[in-house]
């Protein structure tokens, strides 16, 4: 070392972003207790933005030095989710009021532009609007978020009174407790009897494929044979039960939470118990905090009373990303990264969450489980292979229907949706929220099975069932879907992330390239990594294929 630089006396500064003394202090207050255990980390980010409102990079910085993680890897989860607000605000500046409102695709229908509009005009400055994907309300559009509740048929009116409210605790539903399940539906006799070794694993699983229950989660995979895949894999083996319910349209898993908790529970400790897993996570969507309050009272229920005890439940809160639907980014999640999905082999049945051997089931599909061993595989034969419709849109009474996997989009509208709306006539149905497609109405006789609609480029997957009129414009639907899909890719592959954009600038003109716009989906089907980017492309190919003359 020469002299010079011995004698340098220039002053020097640490490296990086420097632990703030007050923030530290206040994240470890905020904390207290709780686990600092990379996989805490999306719960330890809930914590603090719901206790300070946003999440400063001085909160970040001190998060990591308590967290013992380096800044990036907070930071780069941190705004990943919707949910977790990064910001820096100046001392005055924090925003009051903030309101958010659905621009998915029901409440588009219903009328979100125009809320938007009536709330700026009436509300003005007093609140800030951030716009939101579908938060599994459609039932009920256009939906506002003020808090922790959700403004049903939200009008500017509503929302002006919603803000002199305490928003900060969700509303209960009237739903079937532990002790009115056990009294009134011989609440887990079933799993007391696998339990005390009435049954034996294998003719559970038998008795599942015998019904021929498929996931409903989307992808309709056989369900018995996923059980199976878990056999002679090692162990400790984990169960997740997906209820991130994130599908524009679909809201039938809300539905079975707010009524029959129970019935999901228990094929959840059933299906726990099949595969000799020890551990169980719920990941549950944000957007139902009043899921994640009830399931909380009642898992407490299930530990004292001892019935679940062969088995540890813990409930982790997703942080709005519709891609942690996904299984392996939903694994990710879990684990406290970012929500991006992985590349197979191996298969979650493999090497799951935190590396073990994993079941991910839908929480609709683990609702049939316990129902189909509680009446028996033929009796689930005989009712149709029954599951749950969430229908809305241009429809009289939106609702979701228990019916037959054969039923059509005829009948649903018909006979169980009071018919079209006064003044809308029937025009096209998506059959499965954004991702299935959009149908014409002159093919709204197809039953609505799994793969029965392959044929027209279109699938059912979660039964989200969308209903369009004469009133709706199919190129103004195609980009509400489509902006829904770029929004919501994770960014990982370049067909996905530069595909959805180069295709929504392809549907903006003022007339259609079909060559283009075929070889783009072409790209997104075959190389996009996950079902996101491989779905994407569906709205418009059906757009082209049964509206061409329309666009
Ligand atoms: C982009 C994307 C989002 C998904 N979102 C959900 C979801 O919200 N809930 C769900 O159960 N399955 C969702 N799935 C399907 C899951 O990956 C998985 O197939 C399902 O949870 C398996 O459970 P099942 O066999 O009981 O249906 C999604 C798939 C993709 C590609
Ligand atoms: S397809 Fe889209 S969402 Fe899926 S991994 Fe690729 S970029 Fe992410």
């Amino acid at each position: 070392m020469t002299d010079k630089i011995k004698n340098n006396k220039r002053k020097s500064y640490p490296k990086g972003r420097q632990v703030d003394p007050p923030s530290l202090d206040m994240v470890k207050k905020l904390l207290g207790e709780r686990s600092r255990d990379r996989q805490h980390l999306i719960e330890n980010l809930h914590v603090l933005q719901d206790q300070l409102g946003y999440l400063s990079r001085n909160i970040l910085t001190a998060l990591a030095a308590d967290m013992k993680l380096s800044p990036s890897e907070i930071y780069e989860v941190a705004t990943f989710y919707y949910h977790f607000e990064v910001a820096d605000y100046s001392a005055g500046k924090i925003p009051e009021y903030t309101i958010r409102i659905c621009n998915s695709i029901a409440c588009d229908l219903a009328g979100a532009d125009e809320l938007i509009e009536k709330v700026k005009y009436n509300l003005g400055d007093m609140v800030r609007i951030i716009t939101v994907p579908c938060v599994g309300n459609c039932d009920n559009a256009p939906i506002a978020v003020y808090g922790k509740r959700q403004i049903k048929q939200a009008s500017a009116k509503k929302i002006g009174a919603a803000l002199e409210k305490d928003q900060s605790s969700p509303h209960l539903p009237d739903y079937q407790t532990m002790e009115k399940y056990q009294a009134d539906d011989s609440g887990y006799e079933f799993l007391k009897s696998c339990l005390e070794g009435n049954k034996e694993r294998s003719e559970i699983i038998g008795e599942i494929n015998q019904a021929g229950l498929r996931g409903m989660g989307g992808a309709g995979f056989p369900t018995a044979r996923k059980w199976q895949f878990l056999e002679n894999t090692g162990k400790p083996r984990v169960l997740v039960v997906n209820a991130d319910e994130g599908e524009p349209g679909t809201f039938k898993d809300r539905y079975c939470f707010e009524t029959t908790p129970h019935k999901i529970l228990e094929g959840m400790l059933i299906a726990t118990w099949a595969i000799e897993a020890e551990d169980i996570y719920i990941y549950l969507r944000d957007e139902y905090p009043h899921i994640h309050e009830l399931l909380t009272i009642e898992i407490e229920k299930l530990k004292q009373a001892g019935i679940s005890s062969f088995a540890d439940i813990h409930l982790r809160r997703g942080a709005g990303a519709y891609v942690c639907g996904e299984e392996s980014a939903l694994l990710e999640s879990i684990e406290g990264k970012r929500g991006l999905p992985r590349n197979r082999p191996p298969f979650p049945a493999q090497q799951g969450l935190f590396q073990r051997p994993t079941l991910i089931n839908n929480v609709e599909t683990l609702y049939w489980v316990r129902e189909i061993l509680a009446n028996g595989a033929e009796w689930f034969r005989a009712e149709g292979w029954p599951r749950f419709y969430s229908v809305s849109g241009r429809v009289k009474n939106p609702n979701v229907v228990r019916a037959p996997s054969s039923i059509t989009a005829k009948q649903l509208i018909e006979d169980h949706c009071g018919g079209m709306l006064k003044g809308h006539s029937f025009k096209a149905y998506l059959p499965g929220g954004a991702s299935g497609g959009i149908m014409p109405a002159a093919l709204a006789d197809e039953p609505l099975d799994f793969g029965s609609l392959d044929a027209h480029g279109c699938f059912v997957g979660s039964a989200a069932l969308v209903v369009l009129s004469d009133q709706d414009d199919i190129k103004r639907v195609t980009l509400n879907l489509l902006r829904f899909f770029e929004d919501e890719s994770c960014g990982q592959c370049t067909p996905c992330r530069l595909g959805c954009e180069k295709m929504i600038g392809l549907i903006e003109t003022g007339e259609w390239n079909e060559e283009l716009i075929n070889d783009l989906s072409l790209v997104m089907r075959d190389a996009s990594i996950c079902g996101l980017g491989q779905a994407a492309p569906n709205p418009v190919n059906s757009a082209l294929r049964f509206f061409g003359g329309e666009l």
